[in-house]
């Protein structure tokens, strides 16, 4: 079957920039990406987009217009495609059975439901959202329920981008995952999605598995990923009270072939919109099929998280004579790491509510994220500044918590720095980015993760 228009629910960090590629890739195919939002339409259709990807911008400007349209939805788009994409956030349920663990699907079962009454004979759907195991099945019950016409086949495609990299995983992915019902339509749609990716992913890191294989992958990679960070941390825990030093251990581990060095390196913690949610929905998924100890095993990794980022901000406290009250304190990074703008889930925000509570008075830089920092804050009690020039946040301060490891910050004048702040200056490096040796050399007390401070004191 051949695609020459694909439509795709959800314009967000997912759905924007894969489309983009898809666009870019394959000019043949109309690509339209919709959103319930309209403010989020507008933007993808202005010059400021709503998302910050390195790379993002060039592309959508080279596609839009031509092949790729940002639109809100409507019956005659969906009438239109042979392909429908379902991106839309699936975040932690708030609310009832399953509160704070299992996925929320009510904008997937939304947008099953509003493409059901206009879906073209023989459109393909495909699940692009991480979702619970089962859940496209969930998609074609409620597609198919009462209906006498043909099925329409849903895939699994989940998406593996990181945000930060997103165009780079997206125009070179190490695998794109297409799970479908093992039927002949099941297949040949699979195939139809497989030639789409084929425009530029080699034939043999397209990998087709059953649907709930393909559904359950994407959640074992997230959790797989959360957990090596959240057992480096737990080691860099263990160093700061031996005086080993974590940097050193994560070389010597990572250098073993068997295990490699990525995601080994101690930090405050992870954040960001998926490995705690996706953590929290595979342990609240095997409780369900009661696998009890299997659920508190990946619960675990949650707990170490949370752990990491209070033991960092009990230090932040402590190492400051046990007081920040009426302090000002700098934090360099909110997003929930670089080369990107979105905060969701980011350690800063539990270690920025931390301080506050300690009655510390914040201002707050970040690259990209301020305005994301803005709204994550609103209506937190506290005196919080946002501050577009790191020099003037650190201005007056007496210490300095870098969360983010912007490539920026190492170009920062740490002399001058030093020099605007009240003495005896911190610095708690929370992402081990920095010199702390130079650091120190200038006068600052160092505190990093999972090595010994360097302390004038
Ligand atoms: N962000 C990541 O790095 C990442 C990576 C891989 C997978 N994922 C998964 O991809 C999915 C989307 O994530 P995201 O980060 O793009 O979320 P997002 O919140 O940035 O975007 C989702 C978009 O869907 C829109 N939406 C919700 N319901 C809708 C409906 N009924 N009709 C039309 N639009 C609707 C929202 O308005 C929003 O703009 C999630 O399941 C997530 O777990 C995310």
């Amino acid at each position: 079957m051949e695609i020459k228009k694909i439509i795709c629910i959800g314009a967000g960090y997912v759905g924007g920039p894969t489309m983009a590629v898809i666009a870019d890739r394959c000019p043949e195919i109309g690509v339209t990406v919709v959103d319930i939002n309209p403010e989020r339409i507008a933007q993808w259709n202005s010059d400021k987009l709503p998302i910050y990807e390195p790379g993002l911008e060039e592309i959508v400007l080279r596609c839009r217009g031509r092949n790729l349209f940002f639109k809100t939805a409507s019956p005659e788009l969906i009438a239109e495609a042979d392909m429908v994409f379902v991106s839309v956030n699936t975040p932690t349920k708030t609310f009832g059975e399953g509160e704070g663990r299992a996925a929320d699907l009510q904008y997937l079962e939304k947008s099953a439901r509003f493409i059901r009454p206009h879906l073209k004979p023989g459109a393909i759907v495909v699940e692009k959202s991480t979702v619970p195991v089962k859940t496209a099945e969930a998609i074609s019950t409620i597609l198919h329920f009462e209906s006498q016409g043909p099925r329409h086949p849903v895939l699994s495609n989940p998406e593996f981008l990181a945000e930060g990299t997103a165009i780079r995983d997206l125009e070179e992915p190490d695998r794109v995952l297409i799970g479908c019902e093992q039927t002949p339509e099941g297949q040949l749609a699979a195939q139809a999605l497989a030639d789409v990716y084929a425009h530029w992913v080699p034939r043999e890191r397209i990998l087709l598995t059953n649907v709930w294989s393909s559904e359950l992958s994407k959640l074992a990679a997230n959790a797989m990923l959360a957990q090596r960070i959240s057992s480096i941390n737990s080691i860099s825990a263990l160093c700061e009270a031996t005086r080993a030093d974590v940097g050193e251990i994560s070389r010597a581990v990572g250098l073993d072939n068997r295990i490699g060095p990525q995601f080994l390196e101690a930090g405050i913690g992870f954040g960001g919109s998926c490995f705690r949610k996706d953590l929290l929905n595979l342990s609240y998924i095997c409780e369900h099929e009661g696998l009890l100890e299997v659920a508190a095993y990946w619960k675990g990794v949650v707990a170490m998280n949370d752990f990491q980022i209070e033991r960092y901000t009990r230090k932040i406290v402590s190492s400051q004579f046990n007081t920040v009250a009426a302090k000002k304190i700098a934090i360099f990074g909110f997003a929930y790491k670089p080369g990107t703008d979105d905060t969701r889930d980011a350690p800063a925000i539990q270690v920025c509510q931390g301080l506050l509570r300690e009655q510390a008075r914040l201002a707050i830089h970040d690259p990209k994220a301020l305005e994301n920092a803005r709204y994550d804050l609103k209506g937190v009690e506290g005196e919080v500044a946002f501050e577009p020039d790191p020099y003037k946040a650190a201005e007056g301060s007496h210490a300095i918590v870098l969360l983010t490891h912007w490539p920026e910050y190492r170009k920062l004048d740490f002399q001058r720095l030093y020099e605007s702040m009240e003495k005896p200056s911190f610095f708690f490096d929370g992402r081990n980015w920095l010199d702390h040796a130079a650091l120190h050399r200038i006068g600052f007390n160092v505190y990093p993760i999972g090595k010994e401070s360097l302390s004038h004191i």
